[in-house]
């Protein structure tokens, strides 16, 4: 009992101490104006010192994802600092492989900038902007899913590739947070930004979001994202959703019908019950226009109200292992919870796919 005490005592005064050394380094110490050097001299940045490389980024408008308002627990904003960061830190290190750490990578939100650095990143960040919108319509798709469109000011429009996300700016007792969600309207769409969102009890974004109404103003950042669509209309894209995970599959789709309208994909979503079906007759009137284009919604749960239900019925995974001939050339993208992504993953290697033609995005 009494070491237990010792240990907690000292762990208190330690986080005690570690809080005033940081409140003092701020009043005290004086880092005056540094440089950040972004790439190599393709943009250099006067700033003053003592913020942490994120949020000095981000007042320069230079925006770095995160989704965890700088914490360090989300590893969002990586990016590699070849010179200037000091060693990696405590906080930093559970989040960062070997590989990563020989490399220079970095939690952006972590490095604080005491001196001049140099910053590597990517050519698709130095294009993210922030948007002013006002929201142009909110409807309930589920009962727990609202679609809401966001009419673009400024910018007025937005370049994007099919399966990026934004970060929204949502209000919290600490000041504004950012949360990620993926855009749903296909590319073509330039105007507006629509988003699918699920709510979570107690979620900062998804409360923000269910409580916006039409007019409102929003702000937030984008694009952000890795997928990349095969152009090679030879090549079948199949799209695995579960949850809310449909927000990119249908910015995908339709983005894909606009500008190859033959070419072959697969859209498998996993709901629990027929309460969490939603776009299901929209997809199938796709279906209609496009013989290559096949639907498969599943029921993993189904209740005695699903009775009429005229789908598939068991996880996702299943479906997808039935459905698919093997050994074909084809590119997958994947949304949902965990478990959903290692069964689909495991199975789409099973038919031949390679891991660079998967891309996941877990939630
Ligand atoms: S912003 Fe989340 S870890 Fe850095």
């Amino acid at each position: 009992m009494v070491v237990i005490m010792s240990v907690a005592t000292l762990a208190v005064l330690f986080v005690a101490l570690a809080a005033v050394l940081l409140a003092a380094e701020k009043v005290l110490i004086n880092y005056g104006t540094c440089v950040v050097d972004i790439n190599a001299g393709g943009k250099k940045l006067e700033v003053e010192g003592g913020g942490s490389l994120l949020s000095t980024l981000y007042d320069n408008e230079v925006f770095i994802p995160s989704a965890c308002g700088g914490r360090g627990s989300c590893a969002y904003c990586k990016v590699v600092v070849p010179e200037g960061a000091g060693p990696v830190l405590p906080t930093e290190t559970p989040y960062l492989s070997r590989q990563e750490i020989r490399a220079g990578t970095r939690l952006a939100c972590q490095v604080k900038i005491r001196n001049d650095v140099q910053v590597e990143i990517p050519e698709d960040l130095l294009n993210v902007r922030m948007f002013n919108a006002t929201v142009q319509s909110t409807r309930e798709v589920t009962h727990d899913i609202k679609e809401i469109q966001f009419a673009l000011i400024e910018p007025d429009e937005i370049e994007h590739r099919p399966g990026q996300y934004v970060q929204i700016q949502a209000p919290s007792t600490e000041g504004p947070v950012f949360r990620a969600y993926s855009i749903s309207s296909p590319v073509y769409e330039k105007r507006i930004v629509e988003l699918n969102v699920r709510l979570v009890p107690g979620g900062i974004g998804s409360t923000y979001l269910h409580n916006l109404e039409e007019g409102d103003s929003v702000v937030f950042t984008g694009p952000f994202g890795e997928f990349r669509l095969n152009e090679d209309p030879e090549v079948e894209i199949v799209c695995v959703g579960g949850g809310c995970g449909m927000a990119p599959m249908k910015n995908i789709i339709y983005s894909l019908y606009h500008q190859w309208p033959d070419r072959s994909c697969w859209l498998f979503f996993g709901c629990r019950t027929t309460r969490d079906v939603f776009y299901r007759e929209a997809y199938q009137k796709l279906a209609e226009e496009h013989p290559n284009f096949h639907v498969v919604y599943a029921l993993s749960d189904p209740v005695e109200e699903d009775d009429s239900w005229d789908g598939e019925t068991g996880f996702i995974h299943l479906s997808v292992d039935k459905m698919l001939e093997p050994n074909r050339s084809r590119q997958a993208f994947l949304c949902g919870p965990p478990p959903m992504i290692e069964a689909v993953t495991r199975v789409l290697e099973e038919k031949g796919l390679d891991e660079q033609d998967i891309f996941y995005d877990k939630f």
